[in-house]
């Protein structure tokens, strides 16, 4: 007994120290069978998951608790409950509201939210709306905690382009378990130009929240720091592998990478193309048809795929071709199994909207990101040289300025990404080249491989305060991977 189970560990272990690209289409798909078994001899190993052997869930639309002419109110209590997320078992999860992932939010421009945010949770808490333009005391600052049994209210006044926004926890040193267990969720954020656009909608339009976790055999969900090859199983909307039924017509995919540190590469398992439509920052000016989609940590992406060149019955697997991890597990994110014919009457426009023209930069800076990977025991990580100290301003921004952010990722290995709060910023360069049309768009968190340098463009004239600017791969930002700006 004890031997099989460590073999079995053993063999996914060996796996699963892989860095880099793996090889994902035409992959063999080895379902490692249904059972996942409490271990006797108290040696816990992985859980076992099934492969495509649950339905696609899509998180619940969160209801306003009343509403007035320029206001939407809405209450959430941070708690814990017990989902089944692998089958027959159960795994205690930190949620919104008891919803794992978190209910979605929709938004409109102009339209202010209120959420009065209740912490019933054992430690502090901090509610950020990421990539949102929003006042200092309601950004959900690392230091602006609310004590368990608290709570605080948070005003979003939405005055920006709908784009597709989402929540998650940032209490200092806190944040990465936090989301890693649960608290995270989208909110959708629509002008009046998403709004007449005709691409699919209603149930042809699908957020998928994308996660890495690693679940013990007794159900636990395991967190450990900096833990990038034990977190083998992927999960769609808190669902490990699912499958969804489509009809064979055109879909729209709101894809957010909420993982802590995996970074995503995602294709068809025929390795056919797809339309990106929008980024963070919303609808892309002009789609771009890829076959490929990068999302590193707290990046988004919103893609059509047309399943109607599939006769029904086909099934087709969406694949992740980067590592680290077996290719056999963290290969594979879901399967969409084409069922039905369907009328479609929808399309994607030649343009999609018209991006705000960035105004003339006045201010450079560099950024230069690193973190220990010579195998210290404690590894830290810096933004040019030092970590986070909330006590300390290290970029001081002169209110309605624009200004240019060279950014470097000075590690060998790591990947590391870099997210501003506030702004939507652009990416001017990649390695100085143009960047890929994919990120041609408004953008709030940029991915950034070893050894890589981007230079974005930003503009401050929006709201005034202290401002945080991190790598979002979370557990970096918890090592240290996190400055402060003030705008004044
Ligand atoms: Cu989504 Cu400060 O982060
Ligand atoms: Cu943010
Ligand atoms: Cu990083």
């Amino acid at each position: 007994m004890l031997n099989r189970k460590l073999s079995r560990r053993g063999a996914l272990k060996a796996g699963a120290v892989t860095t880099g690209l793996i090889g994902g289409v035409g992959l063999a798909a080895p379902l490692l069978g249904p059972t996942a078994e409490a271990d006797v001899t108290g040696v816990v190993g992985p859980a076992v998951t099934p492969m495509f052997a649950v339905p696609l869930t899509v998180p619940q639309v969160l209801q306003p608790t009343s509403t007035s002419s320029t206001t939407d109110y809405y209450s959430v209590t941070m708690q814990k409950a017990v989902k089944e997320i692998i089958p027959g078992l159960q795994t205690e999860v930190e949620t919104y509201n008891g919803q794992y992932p978190g209910p979605t939010i929709k938004a409109r421009s102009g339209r202010r939210v209120v959420i009065n945010q209740t912490n019933a949770l054992d430690l502090p808490t901090s509610v950020h709306l990421h990539g949102a333009e929003v006042p200092v005391d309601s950004d959900g600052n690392p230091m602006v905690t609310i004590p368990p049994g608290g709570s605080k209210t948070y005003t979003y006044p939405n005055n920006q382009l709908g784009a597709p926004l989402w929540f998650h926890d940032h209490a200092h040193h806190l944040e990465s378990e936090h989301v890693y267990r649960g608290l995270s969720g989208m909110y959708q954020l629509s002008d009046d130009n998403d709004r007449c656009q005709p691409l699919p909608s209603g149930q042809y339009d699908v957020p998928l929240l994308l996660r890495d976790v690693n679940i013990d055999s007794t159900g636990k969900l395991v967190y450990t720091m900096g833990d990038f090859t034990n977190r083998t199983t992927i999960l769609v909307n808190g669902r490990p592998w699912p499958y969804f039924q489509v009809a064979a017509r055109q879909y729209r995919f709101r894809i957010l990478n909420s993982s802590n540190l995996r970074f995503f590469v995602l294709a068809l398992s025929d390795g056919g193309s797809f339309t990106q439509i929008g980024s963070d920052g919303g609808l892309l000016a002009t789609p771009c048809t890829t076959n490929q989609l990068k999302l590193s940590p707290g990046e988004r992406a919103d893609i059509v795929i047309d399943f109607s060149r599939y006769p029904v019955g086909t099934q087709l697997v969406l694949l992740n071709n980067t590592g680290p991890g077996p290719a056999d597990l963290i290969g594979k994110v879901m399967r969409f199994d084409v069922v039905r014919d369907a009328l479609d009457l929808s399309y994607v426009p030649d343009t999609l909207r018209t991006l705000p023209t960035p105004p003339i930069a006045t201010v450079n800076r560099t950024f230069v990101l690193r973190m220990d990977e010579d195998g210290r025991a404690n590894p830290m990580a810096y933004i040019n040289d030092l970590t986070y100290d909330p006590n300390r301003i290290d970029t001081q921004i002169t209110w309605g300025t624009t200004e240019v952010w060279t950014i470097t990722n000075a590690n060998v290995r790591a990947p590391h990404n870099f997210h501003v709060h506030l702004v939507q910023f652009r990416i001017l360069e990649r390695n100085g080249k143009a960047p890929d049309p994919s990120e041609s768009g408004l953008k709030d968190t940029v991915a950034l491989l070893a050894g890589e340098t981007v230079k974005i463009q930003l503009t401050f004239d929006s709201y005034r305060g202290v401002y945080l600017y991190h790598c979002h791969l979370f557990d970096h930002g918890a090592m240290g991977m996190m400055g402060t700006m003030q705008i004044s």
